[in-house]
């Protein structure tokens, strides 16, 4: 046995756990690209900063979002819809970074959905108490394609439940780095976050950011 044996705290958690049928958590799978990840956010957040938006029923979300990409995720008092222009700039969203786009294509072929090239990143940022009801991804015109999920900063729970918005959810534990993908038979499942614990993380503090990508178009 040797000294090196103790000097880290392992990491317990299996590398990967199944959701749901098509459903899979990656742990850990994005911390090799963390620094670059950050970076690229960063630059993104300058031109496209995070905003709450509304919801069509005129609730504003405790949950502050921009995108990258060529589409990008918005809601207003007109609807849900993907917009290749980011209404509070008028500009076109960032181009999503190579980084985000080869992290997306790793994850999804991990998850067995080979060849996935998503054409738009919303990036969401909860500060502690934020949270996401119940919802599916139903916006884009592929469902064939999956969701890819990678969450940084403040850990979250994730409720994973079924088709329908009755199913009971199973409650997962996302950490910085860990990736979410879920298609085939759970593209259209139910989803959401728990409202956010408060907490200190070392790298982006007091908040989690979230990056879901998809094909829209
Ligand atoms: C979403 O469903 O858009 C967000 C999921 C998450 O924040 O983990
Ligand atoms: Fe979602």
């Amino acid at each position: 046995m040797t000294a090196d044996l103790f000097e880290a705290v392992p990491d317990v958690r299996p590398s990967r756990e199944a959701m749901a049928d098509g459903a899979v958590l990656l742990r850990g799978f994005a911390r090799p690209v963390e620094s670059d990840l950050l970076a690229a956010l960063r630059e993104i957040v300058a031109q496209a900063p995070f905003r709450h938006m509304f919801t069509p029923g005129g609730h504003q979300m405790s949950v502050a979002m921009t995108n990258c990409g060529n589409f990008g995720w918005v809601t207003d008092r007109g609807g849900y819809r993907y917009d290749g222009v980011d209404p509070d700039t008028a500009k076109p969203w960032p181009a999503m970074p190579l980084v985000f786009r080869e992290l997306a294509l790793r994850a999804a072929a991990a998850g067995g959905f080979d060849g996935f090239v998503p054409d738009a990143c919303l990036i969401n940022r909860y500060e502690p108490g934020a949270r996401m009801s119940l919802h599916q991804d139903k916006d884009e015109n592929d469902f064939g394609a999956p969701i890819v999920s990678v969450s940084l900063g403040l850990p979250a729970i994730f409720m994973f439940g079924g088709i329908r918005r009755s199913d009971r959810p199973r409650r997962f534990r996302l950490e910085h780095a860990d990736i979410a993908v879920w298609g085939g038979p759970s593209r259209l499942f139910f989803h959401g976050v728990a409202p956010l614990a408060d907490g200190e993380h070392a790298v982006l503090g007091r908040q989690r950011v979230n990056l879901t990508f998809r094909k829209a178009r």
